[in-house]
């Protein structure tokens, strides 16, 4: 039995938001597959989560020198914790977001910011220890390579091809931060270029809604 953990960032409803929809499909068709699994639903805009900012940045630097905390840092300590913990207790975790002007909703972002944490989900190489100087991962290690990683994502235009790719800093933020936590096992679902191509938009989300049924059958 696993605890999985099914994020969502996009408040739009799902008539509206095709991410919202491979969201409800992948949960439907994963607890059809796995009935004795704990499932977990958190839904970031229904959250109160405070912008990383100088409380958490001192706060979390304090505490790795030993320093007395405000009651302030400790606060967003506290916060970021609560999710981190959450994040780090599940065997595998579902992320479903749009892209938004190139890149993740900011509530996403900040979730994000609350799970990177040295000692946690990576940790940094001793110089010593760095083996191949090209590799963009050598100077941290990650800590979870064990987690397994859903991403749903929908976008209006196309970007898994050049010349377009580079433009993409969605899909490409949340893959690249769960490889810096050393996640091997990361499955993705993109409904691409249904704005772009009109005529065909509703094949494209479809297609897209079966594939996150089968992934999260298989997940
Ligand atoms: C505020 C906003 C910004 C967007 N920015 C982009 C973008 O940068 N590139 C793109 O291809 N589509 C963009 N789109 C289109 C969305 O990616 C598209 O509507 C997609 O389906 C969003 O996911 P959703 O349907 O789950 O809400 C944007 C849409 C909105 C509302």
């Amino acid at each position: 039995m696993s605890t999985v953990l099914l994020i969502k960032a996009n408040n739009r409803s799902a008539e509206q938001a095709v991410s919202v929809q491979l969201y409800d499909s992948f949960l439907e068709s994963y607890k059809e597959a796995h009935p004795d699994d704990t499932i977990l639903e958190l839904d970031l805009f229904k959250q109160h989560l405070p912008y990383l900012d100088a409380n958490l940045a001192d706060g979390l630097t304090k505490v790795k020198h030993g320093v007395q905390l405000t009651a302030e840092e400790q606060k967003a300590i506290s916060i970021a914790d609560q999710y981190l913990d959450q994040f780090l207790n599940a065997d595998k975790v579902v992320i479903a977001f749009p892209l938004w002007n190139m890149t993740i909703p900011a509530v996403l972002h900040t979730y994000l910011d609350y799970l990177n944490r040295a000692g946690k989900t990576f940790r940094y190489t001793p110089p010593e220890d760095i083996k191949d100087k090209n590799d963009p991962f050598a100077s941290s290690t990650g800590l979870l390579p064990d987690k397994k990683i859903a991403i749903l994502n929908a976008r209006g235009g196309v970007y898994s091809q050049e010349p377009t790719a580079i433009l993409e800093m969605g899909v490409n933020y949340v893959k690249n931060t769960f490889g810096f936590y050393g996640v091997k096992h990361i499955e993705t679902v993109i409904v691409e270029g249904h704005h772009q191509f009109p005529e065909q938009a509703e094949e494209m989300i479809k297609e897209g809604i079966e594939k996150a049924k089968i992934i999260a059958k298989n997940f």
